[in-house]
């Protein structure tokens, strides 16, 4: 039996409270959060909970073996570190960190006390995500020449980091998992229409090697709740709608063929060519279950996380190169390596 601590059941935490509290193998022994009301909640909800406002008494006991980490982002950092000094295994939702320093010292730590630290990039663990990620391998697509995705909703609206690191994460993390690389480099212009230093709206451009191009559009201010990714390869072309739970993902065949132009050598003509629409079968299960029993499996039998703490590094250098752009008012920059 695994024992859990969660710090943080907010809007999100209350996910992972209910998720391990019914799950076989698991039991969620403690729960943390300032907000007296929100531990009211769950003492009301779900039964045997202890309940504290103190962090420490989480990371500290003895009894505890993993900790989960849904507190605001800006807090990540302190709370990862304090329980991996404190022997647990995290997993902590994303982003993990705000600068990678953090990040890069948090996967040091985990490394040198033998603990497993996962990140919340709960895409990864969607069937949609999976299925098109497979497109994209077998290349049913044929050769990807560019992604594009929407992140957008009116709210909510964050005050501890931007829009980039709580939205675009996530996006960030997906465009690496289905092209199975890491942006070289990138370029961002964002919108500071509500404050001055928070961003609430960005259009970022991800540069990634064999000249694919990925667009990301996040915003908090935007009249729909769009969560949308378009995949256009010179074969096919899809897209996946994560608020079409009927059909998440449709493949277009559709492209354009390139016909000799005899009148001038070497020319061609561009003819778009139009053909049928597929949806394929996507059974959908709970994609936070589906993350957590996975963490789980990595922590009884000491695996290594696909969505480690390397992982989240990657993500982080990413989202300070974006900062650095924006602050050049959208110059290239150069991603570290
Ligand atoms: N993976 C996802 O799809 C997803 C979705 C939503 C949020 N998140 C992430 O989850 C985290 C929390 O987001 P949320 O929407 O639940 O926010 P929230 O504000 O609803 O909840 C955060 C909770 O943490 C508590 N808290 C803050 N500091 C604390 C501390 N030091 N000790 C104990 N409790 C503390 C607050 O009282 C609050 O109840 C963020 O990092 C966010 O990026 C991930």
């Amino acid at each position: 039996m695994i024992r859990i601590g969660i710090i943080g059941c907010g809007h999100w935490g209350m996910n992972h409270v209910r998720i391990f509290y019914f799950c076989e193998g698991a039991k969620v022994q403690i729960c943390c959060d300032k907000d007296h009301a929100r531990l009211k909640a769950l003492h009301n909800t779900y039964q045997g909970l202890i309940t504290t406002t103190d962090y420490n008494r989480v990371i500290k006991d003895k009894t505890i073996d993993l900790v989960v980490i849904a507190t605001p982002t800006a807090t990540h950092y302190e709370l990862v570190r304090a329980a991996l000094l404190n022997g647990k295994h995290v997993l902590c939702e994303k982003p993990l960190a705000i600068k990678t320093k953090e990040t890069k010292e948090l996967v040091e730590l985990a490394k040198k006390n033998n603990k497993i630290l996962m990140v919340g990039f709960v895409f990864l663990y969607n069937k949609g995500i999976i299925a098109l990620r497979d497109y994209i391998k077998k290349k049913t697509l044929g050769k990807v020449y560019y992604l594009h995705f929407t992140r957008t909703n009116l709210g909510p609206i964050r005050d501890d980091v931007d829009v980039i690191y709580d939205l675009a994460s996530h996006d960030i993390s997906i465009a690496s998992f289905l092209l199975g690389k890491w942006p070289k480099k990138v370029s961002t212009n964002a919108g500071y229409f509500l404050r001055k230093k928070i961003s609430d709206t960005a259009f970022i451009t991800l540069y990634y090697p064999d000249n694919v191009l990925v667009n990301i559009h996040v915003s908090w201010l935007d009249p729909r709740k769009v969560r949308r990714i378009t995949c256009v390869g010179d074969k096919k072309m899809a897209v996946w709608d994560d608020l079409d739970t009927a059909e998440p993902i449709r493949i277009f065949n559709k492209g354009v063929l390139k016909e000799p132009y005899y009148a001038d050598y070497g020319e061609f003509h561009l003819l778009p060519r139009e053909g049928e629409v597929i949806s394929p079968l996507v059974k959908l299960e709970e994609p936070l279950k589906k993350q957590n029993s996975y963490f789980l499996n990595c922590v009884t039998q000491n695996k290594r996380p696909f969505t480690d703490a390397v992982f989240a590094h990657n993500v982080s250098k990413v989202l300070e190169a974006i900062q650095s752009s924006i602050k050049k008012k959208g110059q290239i920059r150069i991603i570290d390596k």
